[in-house]
């Protein structure tokens, strides 16, 4: 048997596996030490197989998932599978300027020291895969994105804000069963974080369109995305993507720009995942 111990942001996903998998559920502990330090702890368990879910949202959540699969070793797992279904740092995969780290390759090495198996769902790039000596397997939970959208889209335009995402709204659109995919071309100014979107000639007025990408970080590449079709007369703008960070403001960005609805999936557990990557995920883990 499999015991499957979820880090603190990835609660309902690894009970959700759980499910899948008919694996037993830990349930660890997230305290403090008493000089602020962040300490997971996980109960004893039988089993020589653990699973650590942990979605690394943010500093605390990469260490969380480092100490539970210390933690899990600890207690006497013989082969412990990390499953990341949102890796932090992924973006940060290479030096943008002088002097500066590849963050992504940096934290896989720490992962590295714990893991046996590294299951990663829509890593931001396939590369992100090589920075890990570990075996790694990806899952892509993109086949799920068009399970929430409504039956009845008026002739649909399955759309990617980069074409980096285009076999993603490829996948949507398969899903969905019917639909035209385009893409539109994206600028980003890594200074300032403004992003500029260059419209594709896909005529949009009075269609229901649907952008589709890996994830929604600060909202500016869709609350962009969002006025452009709004002004070109789209009828309806959804959004769905895999991993819905939504930092700050950005629901709101997206609400203010004039979207008919968004979702993400549990990868990030957020008030908009209503997409379960749990399928996906068990699939992978099963083979
Ligand atoms: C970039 O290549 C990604 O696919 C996303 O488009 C991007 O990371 C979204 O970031 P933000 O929401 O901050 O514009």
């Amino acid at each position: 048997m499999t015991t499957i111990v979820p880090g603190s942001a990835s609660q309902s996903l690894a009970a959700a596996l759980a499910r899948e998998l008919d694996a037993t559920l830990a349930v660890p502990t997230f305290d403090r030490f008493p000089d602020g330090e962040t300490l997971a702890a996980v109960p004893q368990f039988d089993d020589d197989s653990a699973i650590v879910v942990a979605a690394t949202v943010s500093n605390d959540a990469h260490i969380e998932l480092l100490q539970l699969a210390d933690a899990v070793c600890e207690a006497g797992a013989t082969t412990v599978t990390v499953v990341i279904p949102y890796m932090g740092y992924a973006r940060q995969d290479r030096a943008f300027n002088d002097g500066q780290p590849v963050s992504a390759r940096a934290v896989a090495a720490a992962i590295d020291t714990a893991a046996d198996r590294v299951v990663l769902v829509n890593p931001h790039e396939p590369s992100i895969a090589s920075f890990f000596s570990t075996p790694v397997e990806t899952v892509d939970a993109a086949a799920h994105l068009a399970e929430p959208l409504p039956d009845a889209l008026t002739d649909p335009l399955f759309l990617s804000p980069d074409a980096g995402a285009i076999e993603l709204a490829e996948t949507v659109r398969d899903s969905y069963g019917q639909g035209e995919t385009d893409y539109f071309e994206k600028d980003r100014d890594y200074d300032t974080g403004a992003v500029d979107i260059s419209p594709s000639d896909a005529t949009v007025e009075g269609r229901d369109v649907v952008l589709v990408d890996d994830i929604i970080a600060t909202g500016s590449t869709m609350s962009e995305a969002i006025a452009v079709l709004r002004d070109r007369g789209a009828a309806g703008v959804y959004v769905t993507c895999v991993h819905p960070m939504l930092a700050n403001n950005a629901l709101a960005k997206l609400s203010a720009a004039g979207i008919s609805a968004v979702y993400g999936t549990d990868t990030i557990e957020r008030s908009v995942s209503e997409i379960s990557a749990a399928p996906a995920i068990a699939a992978v883990l099963r083979s």
